[in-house]
């Protein structure tokens, strides 16, 4: 059981203060009682919660895909720039709400925005092999020693290691590579591709998991994952 302010700030429909303005004005009825209170308690998996004559479609937790732009910092806020969470439409904004995961500002693509800590770290944490696809630009064109070096794996100078990689050329040009990667390291592709010999010009992240960017969402929208698409983030075949 939680307090109905709670619960309705929860679902980013209102702010808490809000919740007790609706209340006190008879606008909150649980199952089927109208409730002045919004101190009041309520079970939001079982209750009927109607909102002004709307009735709650309550959910735990939110996960929004997002087509990132570039130009757009991967945070929940920041004082002097644009962020994700700024881009997300007010129907699905709540409480904290952050991005599953940093990608560059210049970088574009596949980001997952949701308010669940534990799936985020699943998502993100190397031990649960969940490979994230980059389609990187090069500089330059890819050789099959480059190849061999994302492969193998690297260790930086200063000790830092990137496990190997998966890595695919799509282009006849050779200067568009596919990568595969289960850790998030800072700078990680941009880094590999470095070390190899190249420089990345474009960055864009095509999946995470088997879950794949969306193609009819334009740079900058999102929507929510169906439970199948969530689930597919962790579908072992990707492993
Ligand atoms: N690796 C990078 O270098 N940048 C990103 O944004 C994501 C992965």
């Amino acid at each position: 059981m939680e307090r109905l302010d709670k619960i309705l700030s929860s679902q980013g429909i209102c702010t808490r203060k809000e919740a007790h303005k609706l209340c006190s004005s008879g606008k909150v009825s649980v199952n089927g009682a109208i409730i002045k209170k919004a101190d009041a308690k309520a079970d939001p998996e079982k209750d009927i919660i109607v909102i002004d004559g709307i009735q709650l479609e309550y959910r735990k937790y939110i996960y929004i895909m997002m087509n990132k732009p570039a130009g757009v910092l991967s945070a929940s806020n920041d004082r002097n720039a644009e962020t994700v969470i700024d881009l997300v439409p007010e129907k699905y904004k709540r409480d904290g709400l952050f991005p599953a995961g940093r990608l560059d500002k210049d970088t574009t693509g596949l980001l997952i925005i949701t308010d669940d800590g534990d799936t985020a770290h699943r998502m993100l944490s190397p031990k649960n092999h969940v490979y994230k696809l980059y389609k990187a630009g090069l500089d330059t064109v890819f050789t099959d020693n480059m190849r061999a070096v994302l492969e193998k794996g690297i260790t930086l100078d200063d000790g830092t290691v990137y496990k190997p990689a998966r890595v695919k050329c799509v282009s006849d040009d050779r200067t568009t590579v596919e990568l595969e990667i289960c850790e998030g390291k800072f700078h990680q592709v941009k880094k590999m591709f470095a070390f190899s010999g190249a420089n990345v010009t474009t960055l864009k992240r095509l999946a995470v998991g088997n879950l794949f960017l969306d193609d009819k969402l334009s740079e900058g929208d999102c929507r929510l994952l169906t439970d199948f698409e969530l689930a597919m983030i962790f579908d072992s075949n990707n492993n």
